[in-house]
């Protein structure tokens, strides 16, 4: 670790990405508490240069510094100016690993946006002693995957032991409803999943496992698939589609649950899915929504078809949905959970903005302020940790105040 003392309490790597510009932009309309000094990072001098200009013609631009991912010496200075670092550079099992060596190493606390279960794994297993020794604190999952989720079990967790006198030891969260798009950095994530899993049984082995983040001794525990199937939820009275998010969202919250000391219980379940109505229009919606998602997984693994997609109507990587869809867009999320006695509670999430990128960056920003400003290296230890194990009610209170999101019973 160096004894350099940071510059800034806060850089944003991947700040010329597309979700890197929005969280900028947040940050400087945010007029983020002038003791926070934050600047903005990426490979490219030229790009960062109009990105200063662009948001400089709004307010005081921040300091540029530049950086690649691929180039260790670069991270390196990078670390030693700062104390935190949010990361956009994806995808992150592509782009992410370096970085995250580097911060485990030097003591940076790290927030980023991945959803990618199978990196978040091999980091963990790779970084997770450099991390506790070096007091580096590593939060993966600091967007729409897997904010809303954690935070909202662990809001309802809280209400459950006030209301009821005891925690749920199974709870489900269904989308209500949600309006946004998706960018090209997104859309190269998911087909790079694909691809590894394609190539590697371990992997597909591991994607089956929704324990794969929890330490070794909590996969002994049965849990249903992290990918509901169509069905006729009793529970909610509509029919259910599988949620693509519910891959990431489950392990984080099941790991969440482990680092919090089994605090939700060793029997603790959890799963996600869509509601898509109640009549048979509802069990239509359903398979079709589930036979698109399958039909696009096919349609990703093959390089013939996945062209056609990336020609076609796949967003290039940088592009993403407009300013005006980014502020048309919502999400409804309903969580119900049950206690071992039987006694049930429900709780809601509500986001403005789409979730992908209006959200998110918003949810990234606080997430990345919480850590600057929220938590000495005293009040909690290096290592991987997940955003409710991290945050919890710190960052509820942010969200609601500064990010458009709203839990309630
Ligand atoms: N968890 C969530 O809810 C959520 C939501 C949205 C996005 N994401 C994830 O967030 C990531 C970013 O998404 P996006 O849409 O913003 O992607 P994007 O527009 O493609 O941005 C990627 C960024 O990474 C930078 N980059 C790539 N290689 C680099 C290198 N070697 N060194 C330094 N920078 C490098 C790019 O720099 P240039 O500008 O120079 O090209 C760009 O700034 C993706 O992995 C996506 O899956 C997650």
């Amino acid at each position: 670790m160096s004894d350099r003392k940071p510059d800034y309490d806060l850089i944003v790597f991947g700040a010329t990405g597309f979700v890197g510009r929005i969280l900028c932009g947040y940050l400087l309309n945010q007029k983020v508490d002038s003791s926070v000094k934050w600047a903005v990072a990426g490979r490219s001098q030229a790009k960062l240069e109009t990105l200063v200009a662009e948001l400089g013609a709004r307010a005081d631009g921040p300091p540029y510094l530049t950086a690649d991912a691929t180039d260790e010496a670069s991270l390196r200075e990078l670390c030693a100016q700062t104390r935190v670092i949010i990361s956009t550079v994806g995808p992150y099992a592509l782009y992410g690993e370096l970085l995250v060596q580097v911060c485990a190493e030097t003591g940076t606390d790290y927030c980023d946006l991945t959803g990618e279960p199978q990196w978040v794994r091999q980091m963990l297993e790779r970084y997770q002693a450099a991390a506790q020794s070096s007091g580096a604190r590593i939060v993966h999952c600091c967007g729409f995957d897997s904010v809303p989720s954690d935070l909202g079990v662990y809001y309802l967790q809280q209400q459950a032991q006030q209301q009821l006198g005891e925690y749920c030891d199974r709870i489900k969260m269904r989308v209500r409803a949600a309006k946004g798009g998706v960018s090209g950095g997104t859309v190269a994530s998911g087909i790079n999943i694909i691809q590894e899993a394609r190539l590697s049984s371990r992997l597909r082995q591991e994607l089956n496992n929704p324990y794969s983040l929890c330490p070794d001794n909590s996969s002994t525990v049965t849990h249903p698939p992290t990918l509901v199937p169509v069905q006729y939820d009793l529970d909610f009275q509509e029919w259910v589609s599988p949620f693509v998010m519910a891959a990431i969202n489950t392990r984080i919250v099941l790991r969440s649950n482990a680092l919090l000391g089994y605090s939700y219980g060793k029997r603790f379940q959890y799963e996600e899915a869509v509601l898509t109505g109640s009549s048979v229009k509802g069990w239509l919606a359903a398979k079709g929504l589930s036979a698109a998602l399958t039909g696009l997984t096919v349609a990703t693994a093959f390089s013939a078809t996945r062209r056609l997609l990336e020609n076609t109507i796949i967003p290039k990587q940088g592009e993403g949905p407009s300013q005006a869809s980014q502020e048309q867009g919502f999400y409804d999320l309903r969580f119900w959970g049950v206690t071992a006695s039987g006694k049930t509670i429900e709780v809601k999430v509500l986001g403005d903005r789409d979730p992908g990128y209006g959200s998110t960056a918003k949810i990234l920003g606080q997430a990345g302020l919480c850590m600057a400003q929220d938590f000495a290296k005293s009040d909690k230890p290096g290592g991987f940790w997940t955003p409710a194990s991290m945050f919890g009610n710190r960052l509820i209170e942010r969200l609601v105040k500064a990010a458009g999101l709203t839990f309630e019973r």
